[in-house]
């Protein structure tokens, strides 16, 4: 009867983890679904700019020029636009600029 409630318990716990690892995935994928959706026309898919984007005068965001900026920073910049950049306060919400955000921080080398 022991082992049973032991194993009924790891089985459990190892359910929650599995659980919690999906989510947290899905949150990073839909952060790079949206990424890829709204901002890889102009700051590429690995952050490093488009030819349009570079031309507008995007930064390379994997660079310590952009990776310097505080998530305050960018999230400024992505909710209120900065010279070509378009701003995305009307159309995104809060947690999705978060998610951006994140997204952006995985491109740092
Ligand atoms: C139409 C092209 C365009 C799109 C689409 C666009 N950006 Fe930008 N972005 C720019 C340009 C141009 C700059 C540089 C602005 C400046 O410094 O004058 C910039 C700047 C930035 C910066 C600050 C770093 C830098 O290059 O100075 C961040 C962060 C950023 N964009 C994130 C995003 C995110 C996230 C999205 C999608 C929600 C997005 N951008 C969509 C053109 C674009």
């Amino acid at each position: 009867m022991k082992t049973i409630g032991l194993k009924v318990f790891v089985t459990m716990t190892a359910i929650a983890v599995v659980f919690l690892l999906a989510l947290s995935a899905q949150a990073q994928n839909a952060s790079e679904t949206l990424y890829k959706a709204k901002c890889a026309t102009c700051h590429g898919a690995d952050g490093t700019g488009s030819a349009m984007g570079t031309k507008m005068g995007a930064h390379d965001l994997s660079t310590a020029l952009v990776q310097g900026m505080s998530d305050t920073e960018l999230t400024d910049i992505i909710t209120n636009g900065k010279g070509k950049m378009p701003k995305y306060g009307a159309s995104l919400k809060p947690e999705d600029i978060k998610g951006l955000v994140a997204h952006i921080r995985t491109f740092k080398k």
